[in-house]
């Protein structure tokens, strides 16, 4: 469905008056899903540090409204430290149960996209925790994202052992001219 079909979903960016609700869709996500390898979720403080190390490193950091209510957000952050990594980003997109298979996470990761590649940066990596998580899997699928590999058995949650899924996409000009950032 194109964005303009969905008129009652807006994006904006992420304010510090979000990071509460932002704090419970991704500590659901922590508690009862596979999506996320930590196993207790982070505080609305630690949340709110996370968000203003993102933003004030210059990387987006996007929520969606449906019908005024906060049901997703996603953001890009460093893939690593080290330097010679500053041209690669990876994704996090998290929405709502409530709020799933609606397009906001195309919505969002599609925003966070354009961003990324406005900002010069060149690859964007997504690290999908579980093999199972189809939903994740097909949104990046439908973004443009390519399977990469898969690690096995690298997580332990929830009594089981979780796989990674590894998938890349490039950004702008991706790996024919170096990073702009
Ligand atoms: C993964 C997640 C962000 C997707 O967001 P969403 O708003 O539900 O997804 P959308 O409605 O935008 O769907 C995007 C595409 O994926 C497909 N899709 C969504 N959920 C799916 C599912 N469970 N199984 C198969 N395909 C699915 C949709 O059909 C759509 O494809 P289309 O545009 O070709 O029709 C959401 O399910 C979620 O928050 N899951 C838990 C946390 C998580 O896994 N986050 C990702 C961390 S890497």
């Amino acid at each position: 469905m194109p964005y303009e079909d969905m008129p009652d979903i807006r994006l904006r960016p992420c304010e510090a008056r979000d990071i509460a609700a932002v704090q419970a869709i991704y500590a659901d996500a922590v508690l009862t899903g596979l999506a996320s390898f930590e196993l207790e979720a982070p505080t609305v403080e630690e949340m709110q540090a996370r968000w203003t190390k993102i933003t004030a490193a210059g990387f987006p950091f996007l929520v969606a409204e449906r019908g005024g209510e906060l049901s997703g957000f996603a953001y890009a952050a460093a893939y690593r430290e080290r330097p010679a990594y500053a041209g690669t980003v990876e994704d996090s997109v998290y929405v709502d149960r409530r709020h799933r298979g609606a397009g906001i996470g195309r919505m969002l990761l599609a925003e966070v996209i354009a961003h990324c590649e406005t900002g010069g940066f060149r690859q964007m990596i997504a690290v999908i925790g579980d093999s199972g998580n189809a939903g994740s899997v097909a949104l990046h699928q439908r973004l443009g994202f390519d399977h990469v590999g898969t690690f096995r058995s690298v997580g332990w949650k929830h009594g089981r052992w979780l796989d990674t899924v590894l998938m890349q996409r490039s950004l702008g000009a991706g790996d024919t001219a170096p990073p702009q950032i």
